[in-house]
């Protein structure tokens, strides 16, 4: 009799549970960013000159072009969107976008997601109205929009921080962490799922405390341009960062140049295939309308967009490192290991006998290779294989047992 009150009540507790969708259990963030988010950001192509026709366009090339079906979801509105505060302290935007629910609307119906950009400052980098002091009310207004991303550069808030804790610099850190929690706050009290991604250039060791205070990626440097001096000081920089990352929480780069500059096409490939192993969000900065079959190749290769999207989430690790070339490698869900051997020398046709470090990659001689930008099976590798990397190119291998 006992049993079966304590069955009756049991249900009463469970029903409740068991008839909400597992989905709708789950809290609505930590579904986001499950892999690292991709998509594209107007900064590095329009930089402040971009415009709601502009992003239209992005959202349309993006479906067009077969970027959306690779996965590329997020369109995002870099800086210079913002107009003035009115009265009651509400941002309005500025001439250049008339109408950003019109323009959410636009994207959403396009099967993609839009986001946004601030600054916990007064003032963003650009020079345009932050979120100081309005971070609940910028948040409502994004959720009301139906705004997806949220950008949060800090810009002037160093200001504010200096201002505040002259010198001391321990507590200017306790002071930016306040409020880059005090934002993700803000998005989760609106109930809209945001991803939240943090642009402090990688100040005060970020990747440590990302997680705490609600990212989902965090900038892990200063700026990226479309040189491949600093593309390949940026990739390099990220060794040591991999036990950081994570499903959910990433390690972010900076956006990509793919397709911009004078970048070559070994250029292109090595960017795109270091930010694959890198596990980074992998955000477009490229000029859309003028998309190269060979740039869209690059952007839209499934298998190094398979490398970079792989659900366990392990971003690579540098096993090699001598001169200008590097070996980076990372395990994969299904047991494979992704390895990449970058040659950032200037010397042309680079060619050695280097090892391929199998082991220290955690595979081993006698796995099965793939060489992933030939698209072609090597069959069963040894450390002593031998290959040649042309000036800045890179050797992407998928292996397998
Ligand atoms: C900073 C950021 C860039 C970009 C600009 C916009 O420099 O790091 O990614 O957002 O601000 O002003």
């Amino acid at each position: 009799m006992r049993s079966a009150l304590r069955c009756v009540l049991a249900l009463f507790v469970l029903a409740p549970i068991l008839a909400t969708p597992l989905s709708a259990q789950a809290k609505p963030a930590s579904k986001l960013a499950a892999t690292p988010p991709m998509g594209w950001n107007s900064w590095n192509w329009f930089a402040g000159k971009v415009t709601d026709k502009d992003i239209r366009q992005a959202a349309d090339l993006i479906a067009s072009s077969g970027m959306r079906d690779a996965g590329y979801t997020y369109v995002n509105i870099d800086d210079t969107w913002e107009g003035q505060r009115d009265a009651n302290g509400v941002l309005h935007t500025n001439d250049k976008f008339p109408d950003m629910k019109a323009l959410a609307d636009y994207v959403h119906s396009k099967g993609l997601k839009l986001g946004i950009y601030s600054s916990p400052g007064v003032k963003t980098c650009a020079g345009y109205a932050g979120s100081f002091g309005h971070e609940q009310q910028d948040a409502d207004l994004y959720a009301s929009w139906g705004i997806d991303y949220v950008k949060y550069d800090l810009c002037s808030f160093r200001d504010y921080m200096n201002a505040q804790a002259p010198g001391d610099t321990l507590k200017q850190y306790q002071i930016m962490q306040a409020a880059y929690e005090k934002m993700h706050l803000a998005i989760l009290k609106t109930g809209r799922p945001m991803v939240y991604s943090l642009c402090q250039y990688g100040w005060d060791q970020v990747w440590q405390w990302g997680p705490n205070v609600g990212a989902n990626s965090w900038r892990t440097t200063g700026d990226i341009n479309p040189s491949f001096a600093r593309i390949s000081t940026i990739g390099r920089e990220q060794a040591g960062l991999a036990k950081y990352a994570a499903p959910g929480h990433w390690n972010d780069p900076d956006m990509l140049e793919v397709g911009n500059g004078k970048l070559t096409p070994d250029e292109n490939r090595t960017h795109m295939g270091m930010w694959a192993m890198l596990a980074a969000p992998l955000l477009a900065g490229n000029n859309l309308g003028e998309l190269t079959p060979e740039v869209t190749s690059i952007l839209t290769n499934r298998e190094v967009l398979a490398i970079n999207q792989d659900p366990l989430g392990k971003q690579a690790s540098r096993i090699f490192a001598e001169g200008q070339v590097e070996i980076w490698a990372r395990p994969l869900a299904n047991g494979d290991v992704a390895l990449a051997v970058f040659n950032f020398g200037d010397s042309e046709n680079f060619l050695r006998g280097i090892s391929l470090h199998l082991a220290q990659a955690g595979a081993a001689n006698g796995w099965k290779a793939r060489d992933v930008w030939a698209a072609k099976n090597l069959g069963p590798i040894q450390d002593d294989y031998k290959f040649t990397l042309q000036k800045h190119a890179s050797l992407l291998l998928r292996l397998s047992h």
